[in-house]
């Protein structure tokens, strides 16, 4: 990595004190999480919010996830629901973000003008800790400019901006790997906005029910509006993916592949990354971007990449990937 000017801070209590400082001054600070690396700011300031959108590069019209340590922190962010109650109790702390009516507190800046607002409770112990701390509710999109990969190790954070962060806290590697599952309901009804870190199957069995995936119906209100996160493009390298069927050929000599289990024709690339030899979902989901971000800084001129079986965790893999390949061409860097 070249150097950066964002400090990474190993999280003891004065470094804890420093970032919960920063953060309570309206500044953001690199949050480690069990899903990924988050750029979080008070919740609860819009200049910290417009701050927030500003280093990364985001649209106004995509709402950020609130974090929160307590479950009495909700108390003036959000309705909850039964069902909401029921799965914040088999999930929470975890990799689960609901979509609740929002309460007038929260700014607009955070929700994008939504009637609904975004909340997590993380389960990473510096999360936690940075939490209490500044005693915020914290606003956190990944940390990472908008639409490239997502971070999983604070070096991602550090390199991916050069300014504009206080310091970066020091959680290691993100043991689990994708984003947060993001569930919300129209018409009463749930529905999956994001596949992430809590399979769906898991979900459905909390709430013995089945789960709607993919879009809205076209006449819900909420059409219009669906959730950013479900953009055709996103989470992209710099380098072109392509989606292969397993065993295809390389097709150039400056090619990458990223694969899963057993890999049959890996010895035909130069360089190749296995997220899992042993074709475990949990194992490739905590390998995927840092997989990634090593392939794409390998100077290669195509990466290749097989999907994974399309269940568990692998519906939160095979949705970043699709989402890395349909990256349209002006975005390339
Ligand atoms: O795992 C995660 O969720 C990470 C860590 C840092 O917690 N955060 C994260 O944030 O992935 P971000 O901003 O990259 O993704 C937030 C997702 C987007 O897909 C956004 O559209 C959706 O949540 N979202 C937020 N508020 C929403 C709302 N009110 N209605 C519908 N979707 C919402
Ligand atoms: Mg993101």
């Amino acid at each position: 990595f070249p150097p950066s000017m964002i400090p990474i801070l190993t999280p003891t209590s004065e470094n804890l004190q420093r970032a919960a400082e920063a953060l309570r001054r309206g500044e953001l600070v690199g949050m480690p999480t069990e899903t990924v690396y988050g750029l979080a700011g008070d919740a609860r300031d819009p200049a910290a919010l417009a701050r927030i959108f500003e280093v990364k590069r985001r649209p106004f019209f995509d709402p950020l996830i609130v974090h929160v340590a307590e479950r009495a922190q909700l108390d003036d962010l959000c309705e909850v629901t039964p069902e909401a109650e029921t799965l914040m109790r088999a999930f929470w702390p975890g990799p689960l973000t609901l979509v609740l009516a929002k309460k007038s507190t929260v700014p607009d800046l955070a929700t994008s003008g939504l009637p609904s607002v975004a909340v997590r409770m993380p389960a990473h112990p510096v999360a936690r800790a940075l939490l209490r701390a500044s005693g915020l509710a914290l606003a956190a999109p990944s940390a990472n400019p908008f639409g490239a990969l997502s971070p999983t190790r604070p070096e991602h954070v550090a390199t991916a901006f050069g300014t504009g962060i206080d310091c970066v806290l020091d959680g290691g590697p993100c043991s689990v790997g994708v984003e947060s599952t993001v569930l919300g309901w129209e018409n009463g009804e749930p529905r999956l906005l994001r596949a992430g870190g809590v399979p769906l199957e898991a979900l459905q069995q909390a709430l013995g029910k089945t789960i709607r995936t993919g879009e809205s119906a076209p006449d819900s209100p909420k059409a219009a509006q669906a959730s950013p996160g479900t953009l055709p493009w996103h989470y992209a390298p710099r380098t072109p993916l392509r989606l292969i069927a397993p065993g295809a050929l390389p097709g150039t000599k400056a090619a990458g592949l990223l694969c899963f289990g057993k890999a049959g024709n890996a010895s035909e690339y130069a360089r190749v990354e296995n997220l899992s030899p042993t074709g475990n979902l949990a194992e490739a989901a905590m390998n995927l971007f840092a997989a990634l971000h090593r392939l794409d800084a390998a100077g290669l001129e195509i990466l290749h990449a097989t999907f994974v079986p399309d269940s568990g965790l692998g519906r939160a893999i095979n949705d970043r990937l699709r989402k890395a390949a349909a990256a349209p061409k002006e975005r390339e860097r």
